[in-house]
Order: C-alpha cells, then sequence, then structure tokens
C-alpha cells in the first residue's frame, strides 16, 4: 500500500534533492553571471542613487524563480528583484532569492559577490547557500547535516573574546544613526583586534559561518540578504539576532548581529 504524504494539497518536500538541485543551479547561475560581465553591463538606480541593480542581477534571479517554478510551482518565492515583497506569513516552503548581493562590488571592483538562496519550511530554515561566484566558494547545508564550504565541512563555532576578535562593520556605524551611539561602537572597535568591511552581507554572514571572521554586525538588511546566512550559520551554533538581541523577523528589515556563540552576550553586557 502506498501512503501519499500531503499537506495543504502539496507533497511533503524531499530535501535531499531540493538541496542537490538548489546548489546545481547556484552553480549554474555563477556560471552565467561569468558569462554575462564580459559584456555591457546596464546598471540602474533604485530607492538611491547608492542602491543599485543591474541587468545581471535581473537575469539572475528569472533564471533562478524559473528552475524553481518549473519543477515546485507551489512553493513560494521571495526575490529581491522581482517578487514576494508582499508575502505576508511563512507558511508552506518559501524561497528566498538574493541573485547578486553585493551590486556595488560586482559593477565597481568584479569580484566580492554573492548568489543567495535561504529555503524555509513553515518558518523553519532547510537550507542555505551562498556562492561566492568569483572565489568559488559555494557555502551549503542542510538543517541537521552542518555547515559546507565546497565539500569542506565547517566545524562547529567556539566562543572568542571581544579582545581577541576580527569584526565585520560598516563605517556607517560612526556616524549619527538610530540604532547605537557612534561612541559607543568607538569604544567596541578599540577594543576589538580588528574590523573589517566587505560591502556584501551574505558573504560576510558566510565568513562568520566559516570561523575566518568573529562577528559581522549591520543597521539595516533585507530578509534576502539574511535568509540563507542565518540557516548556515546557526547550523555551525553561531548566533544571529537584532541589534538588541531580539529575534530576526525574516519578512522584513532588521538590524543584524551574526556572530560565534556567546559573542552578541559579551558586547550587550559591556556595551548596551
Ligand atoms: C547590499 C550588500 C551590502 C549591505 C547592504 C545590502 P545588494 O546588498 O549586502 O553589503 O550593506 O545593506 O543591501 O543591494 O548589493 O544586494
Ligand atoms: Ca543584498
Ligand atoms: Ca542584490
Amino acid at each position: 500500500m502506498y501512503i501519499l504524504m500531503a499537506t495543504k494539497g502539496a507533497f511533503m518536500a524531499d530535501w535531499q534533492s531540493i538541496y542537490e538541485q538548489t546548489k546545481n543551479w547556484t552553480i549554474e547561475a555563477g556560471e552565467l553571471i561569468k558569462q554575462l560581465m564580459t559584456s555591457q553591463i546596464t546598471v540602474e538606480t533604485k530607492s538611491s542613487a547608492k542602491d543599485l541593480v543591474t541587468n545581471i542581477d535581473r537575469e539572475i534571479e528569472q533564471f533562478l524563480t524559473n528552475k524553481i517554478k518549473q519543477i515546485y510551482p507551489e512553493h513560494v518565492i521571495i526575490g529581491e528583484e522581482s517578487e514576494g515583497h508582499h508575502v505576508a506569513d511563512m507558511n508552506g516552503v518559501v524561497w528566498i532569492i538574493d541573485p547578486i548581493d553585493g551590486t556595488t562590488n560586482f559593477i565597481q571592483q568584479k569580484r566580492n559577490f554573492a548568489i543567495s538562496i535561504g529555503i524555509y519550511e513553515n518558518g523553519i530554515g532547510k537550507i542555505g547557500v551562498i556562492y561566492d561566484v568569483m572565489n568559488d566558494e559555494l557555502y551549503h547545508c542542510l538543517q541537521g547535516n552542518g555547515s559546507f564550504c565546497n565539500a569542506t565541512p565547517l566545524p562547529p563555532l567556539k566562543p572568542v573574546t571581544i579582545e581577541e576578535s576580527l569584526v565585520a562593520i560598516n563605517l556607517s556605524w560612526l556616524m549619527k544613526n538610530p540604532i547605537a551611539s557612534p561612541d559607543v561602537m568607538k569604544k567596541f572597535i578599540r577594543k576589538a583586534r580588528g574590523a573589517r568591511s566587505l560591502g556584501s552581507a551574505t558573504i560576510q554572514l558566510a565568513h562568520v559561518c566559516a570561523g575566518i571572521l568573529d562577528a559581522y554586525i549591520t543597521m539595516n538588511l533585507n530578509p534576502w540578504d539574511f535568509a540563507a546566512g542565518k540557516i548556515l550559520l546557526e547550523e555551525v551554533g553561531g548566533t544571529i539576532h537584532t541589534f538588541h538581541g531580539e529575534e530576526i523577523n525574516l519578512l522584513g528589515r532588521n538590524s543584524i548581529f551574526a556572530a560565534k556563540p556567546g559573542y552578541q552576550q559579551q558586547f550587550i553586557k559591556q556595551y548596551l
């Protein structure tokens, strides 16, 4: 006797297949970016002169959404450049996609940008993929199986003190802002071993996951900037909350404090 398992008319997801497909599609999308970037790139602005999008961002998002829709028409997609911006809940399977994270780097440096895909089921992180295209580093995880960089498993993260830490932080923290006093952030940065700023939220989240950064602290990210990184990081014991330590809203904009275990508690105790 065959038992068909269904939720709301949709068959239960085969996560192993979705994992393999997501990795393959992401690598194919990376190849496509490399091909397309050899010809003329069209750059447009969105909400401000600093908020850029190119024809390639749009093409890559289209490539990925077409793949998903062909096989999983019942899944929900939230993509930075096209659709799902009014999705109101995380019910069912939800794909959250940033086709090129670090578009300014992509345009001006032709490096330090990534493709990011986070897949959730009823709000639970199932698959995270971040592909640093030019460095050919594919960070990936299937919930419960650990995170990897290419074929290398990433070890569980260990606590680190602020004095020993290398932190990714944007210089806007040192200007007047609605979240934290610049004086507090200056004291913190003075105490840390070093600060870095790469210009791609997803790569910096992947680097915290890989243990080569101890924390990444940023003011205002959209779901497609952190959806995959959250899953990857939690898989290796890292933490990701808002700047003040609250739960992240998966469907909204959030400040983000992503770090090794225990690091944000130290920060809150010493500086907030
Ligand atoms: C941006 C980058 C940047 C971060 C911005 C993001 P985009 O994403 O991740 O590092 O500081 O907040 O919007 O626009 O290049 O996909
Ligand atoms: Ca982004
Ligand atoms: Ca983007």
